[in-house]
C-alpha cells in the first residue's frame, strides 16, 4: 500500500501552500515524496475539503486518506531515505481563524450570500450580484424546474426524458441535429433506464435500484389516469401525535408495498406535518410541499374524483388506509415483482463490532430503502431552499472564508471577461452543493426512545467515530442530528481531538420530556423541517454512524443504499427490534 501512496502526491507541496492550512492536531513529517519535502504541520486536512484547485499555478490534486497511513506517531516517514528534508514550523493556524483576509470581509461576503438568499435570488450564479459564487448553496429554481421536467412525460413518450446525460445537457442533446445522438437519446428514453434520482453505479447501490426505481415511477404514472383498468389507494399519512416523521414514512413504505402488490395507484392525502403556513397553495397539508409527489396531477384528480363514488369502492376500484389493517401495513410482504433480490445483498453494516451478513429482516429493509428513496426522489423548490438555508447557516462561514483565500482575498467577481456561458448552463449547473468532505453523519436519539432501544451513550458513538476515523484519516467533520441538548454539550469534550461538529440550531429536548411534548413546543413547522433538513443533510454524508434500532436511522441507512453509497458502510451502535 505504500507505494501507491507516492503516486497520489504527484506535485510538490510548497511552503505556500501552508498559508491556505489549517493545522493538524498533531505533527505529521513526510519526507521525500517526490523532490523531498518535509513539512510539520501538513494542510491535506484543509485539501480535502478543497477537492481540487490551484494556487500560484502549482496544483493540488484532492488527497484522500488512503493515501497517507496515520498514526499518533509524531513523526511518519515516508519514501527515500537518502532524499533531503527541510522541515517547516508549524504555524498556529487552528482551523476557524483566517488564513488570508480579514474577518470584516468575510462576514461582508457571508452577509451578502445571507441577504441573496433571504431575497430568493440565485446565490451561485447570480446575476444581479457581482460577488463572487457562493459553493455551498444551490440554484433552487432552476433546479425544480429541472426536476419537474425529468418527473414528467413528453408526449406519449413511455419515460420522461431520462437518457445517458445528465441535468440540463439533455436539453443542449435535444436541440441538436445530429441524428445518431437523437437515435440514442430515443433509445435510452424509451428504456427508461436512468431513473435520474439515482446516483452512483448499480454496485454501489441495492441490487436492482435502477430497475426498481424506474419500475416504480411506471406504476405509479399510468399513461392515462381515466382508463378503467387503473385501481387507487388513497391514505393519508399516519397523524397519532406518538407517531414521529421517520414512522410517518416507514407507515407510508408499507402502504406503497400494498399498492404495488394489488397493482394500484398510491395516491397520498393529507399530510399534517406540510399543514402550517410554509406550505402554500395545492401543496399545503400535502407531501408534495417537499418533495415532488408520488403520482401525476391527473391520478390524483382521478382519485379524488372516484372517492365520491359509491360504486368505485364498491367495484374496489378504490380503496383507502383503513381498508388495510396495521398489520398489513407495518408487516406486510415485500412486492415479489423483482423476484427476491434481497436474498443477495451483502453485508455492509456492522454492529456493535461485528459484520452483519444475515438477518431476518432482509426483505422489508430491502423495500423500505426502495419506497424512501423513491417518495424523495426530487425535493421540491421549498426544500431546496431549506437546504441552502441550513448549509449556509452550517457552512457558510467556512465557504466565505475558503472563497475569499482562493481570490486573494477579493470578494468581487472579475466581470472583465465573459466566455461562453454554454458549459455552465449545461455542466456546471449539475453540480452538487459544496460541504466539507469528508463528512461523517451521526445521528443521536435519546430520551423517550428508551422505551423502544436500548439508548446507548453518546461515549460510544464517538468511539466508532474514532474507529472510522483510524481507517480514513482524514476524516474530521460530523454532521450531527440529535434532539438533545446534552448530546450537544457533550461535543465539547472532542473538540480537542480534532473532530469539527455541525449541527442545526434548533431549540433542543431537555431533561425527560416526551418526543411529542417537545416538538409540540417547536411548532409544526419547525419541528419538521429540522429535522428533514437533517435527514436529508444526513444522506449525503461520506460515513455514516447512526442506531438502527430507530426508524430514523434505518431509513438513513436505506437512503445510503439506493444513493450510491453501498461501499460507505454503516456502523450501528444497535440493530434492529426485528431482526
Ligand atoms: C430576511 O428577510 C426578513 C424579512 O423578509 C428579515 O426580517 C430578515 O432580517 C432578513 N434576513 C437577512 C439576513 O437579511
Ligand atoms: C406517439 O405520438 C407520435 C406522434 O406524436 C406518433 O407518431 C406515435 O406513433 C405515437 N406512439 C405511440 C406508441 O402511440
Ligand atoms: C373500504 O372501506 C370502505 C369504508 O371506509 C368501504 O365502504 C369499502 O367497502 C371497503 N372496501 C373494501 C374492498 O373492503
Ligand atoms: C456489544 O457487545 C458487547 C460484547 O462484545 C456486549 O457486552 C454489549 O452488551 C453489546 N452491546 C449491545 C448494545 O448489544
Ligand atoms: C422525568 O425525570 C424525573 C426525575 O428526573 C422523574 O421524576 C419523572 O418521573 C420523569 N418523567 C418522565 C415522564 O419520565
Amino acid at each position: 500500500m505504500e507505494a501507491e501512496d507516492h503516486k497520489g502526491l504527484e506535485r510538490v507541496l510548497s511552503q505556500k501552500a501552508l498559508s491556505m492550512s489549517s493545522s493538524f492536531p498533531c505533527q505529521i513529517c513526510v519526507v521525500g515524496f517526490l523532490c523531498g519535502v518535509c513539512l510539520t504541520s501538513l494542510f491535506l486536512a484543509g485539501l480535502t475539503s478543497f477537492g481540487r484547485f490551484e494556487f500560484d499555478g502549482i496544483q493540488f490534486h484532492q488527497i484522500s486518506a488512503a493515501i497517507l497511513p496515520w498514526s499518533s506517531n509524531p513523526q511518519i516517514t515516508l519514501g527515500d531515505s537518502d532524499s533531503k528534508s527541510r522541515t517547516v514550523e508549524k504555524e498556529e493556524n487552528p482551523r476557524g481563524t483566517n488564513l488570508c483576509c480579514d474577518d470584516d470581509k468575510v462576514s461582508m461576503l457571508y452577509s451578502t450570500w445571507s441577504t441573496l438568499l433571504n431575497e430568493s435570488v440565485d446565490p451561485w450564479t447570480n446575476t444581479k450580484s457581482s460577488v463572487l459564487n457562493a459553493p455551498h448553496l444551490e440554484n433552487c429554481k432552476s433546479k425544480a424546474l429541472m426536476n419537474k421536467r425529468l418527473d414528467t412525460r413528453v408526449g406519449n413518450a413511455t419515460f420522461p426524458p431520462w437518457t445517458l446525460w445528465k441535468g440540463s445537457l439533455d436539453v443542449y442533446a435535444k436541440v441538436s441535429e445530429d441524428e445518431q445522438l437523437n437515435d440514442f437519446r430515443h433509445q435510452d428514453i424509451s428504456q427508461g433506464a436512468y431513473p435520474p434520482w439515482i446516483s452512483g453505479s448499480d454496485e454501489e447501490n441495492y441490487p436492482l435500484t435502477r430497475k426498481v426505481q424506474r419500475d416504480v415511477w411506471l406504476h405509479q404514472h399510468p399513461l392515462n389516469c381515466h382508463d378503467p383498468q387503473v385501481k387507487f389507494l388513497v391514505a393519508d399519512w399516519e397523524r397519532l401525535p406518538g407517531f414521529g416523521i421517520g414512522a410517518q414514512i416507514a407507515g407510508m413504505c408499507g402502504i406503497l408495498a400494498l399498492a404495488i402488490s394489488e397493482k394500484r395507484v398510491l395516491v397520498t392525502n393529507y399530510y399534517n406535518r406540510a399543514d402550517h403556513e410554509g406550505c402554500e397553495g395545492s401543496s399545503h397539508a400535502s407531501w408534495s410541499c417537499y418533495f415532488l409527489p408520488e403520482t401525476s396531477q391527473e391520478c390524483r384528480d382521478r382519485a379524488f374524483e372516484l372517492m365520491n363514488h359509491k360504486e368505485a369502492w364498491d367495484k374496489g376500484i378504490i380503496k383507502e388506509k383503513e381498508n388495510y389493517t396495521s398489520k398489513e401495513i407495518w408487516a406486510g410482504r415485500t412486492p415479489r415483482n423483482w423476484g427476491a433480490p434481497w436474498s443477495y445483498l451483502q453485508p455492509t453494516t456492522e454492529i456493535n463490532g461485528s459484520f452483519v451478513a444475515f438477518h431476518r429482516k432482509m426483505d422489508r429493509r430491502w423495500w423500505r430503502a426502495q419506497a424512501v428513496r423513491y417518495l424523495m426522489r426530487f425535493p421540491t423548490d421549498y426544500t431546496c431552499h431549506l437546504m441552502n438555508v441550513a448549509r449556509h447557516a452550517a457552512f457558510g462561514k467556512e465557504a466565505a472564508e475558503m472563497v475569499l483565500a482562493n481570490s486573494n482575498g477579493d470578494w468581487l467577481k472579475d466581470e472583465t471577461d465573459h466566455p461562453a456561458p454554454e458549459i455552465e448552463k449545461y455542466v456546471w449547473s449539475n453540480r452538487k452543493p459544496w460541504i466539507p468532505r469528508p463528512l461523517l453523519s451521526m445521528h443521536v436519539r435519546m430520551g423517550d426512545k428508551a422505551c423502544e432501544m436500548k439508548v446507548v451513550e453518546f461515549k460510544e458513538y464517538m468511539r466508532l467515530a474514532e474507529r472510522i476515523r483510524k481507517q480514513f484519516p482524514d476524516l474530521r467533520s460530523i454532521w450531527l442530528s440529535t434532539e438533545m441538548q446534552q448530546v450537544i454539550d457533550l461535543t465539547k469534550l472532542y473538540t480537542s481531538s480534532g473532530w469539527n461538529f455541525y449541527f442545526t440550531n434548533v431549540k433542543r429536548q431537555v431533561s425527560n420530556i416526551t418526543m411529542a411534548t417537545y416538538e409540540a413546543s417547536l411548532g409544526r413547522k419547525t419541528s419538521t423541517e429540522y429535522p428533514l433538513v437533517n435527514f436529508l443533510m444526513a444522506t449525503e454524508a461520506d460515513f455514516f454512524i447512526g442506531a438502527l434500532g430507530s426508524t430514523w436511522c434505518f431509513l438513513i441507512d436505506g437512503m445510503r443504499n439506493t444513493g450510491g453509497k453501498v461501499m460507505a458502510g454503516y456502523l450501528s451502535v444497535n440493530k434492529d427490534r426485528f431482526w
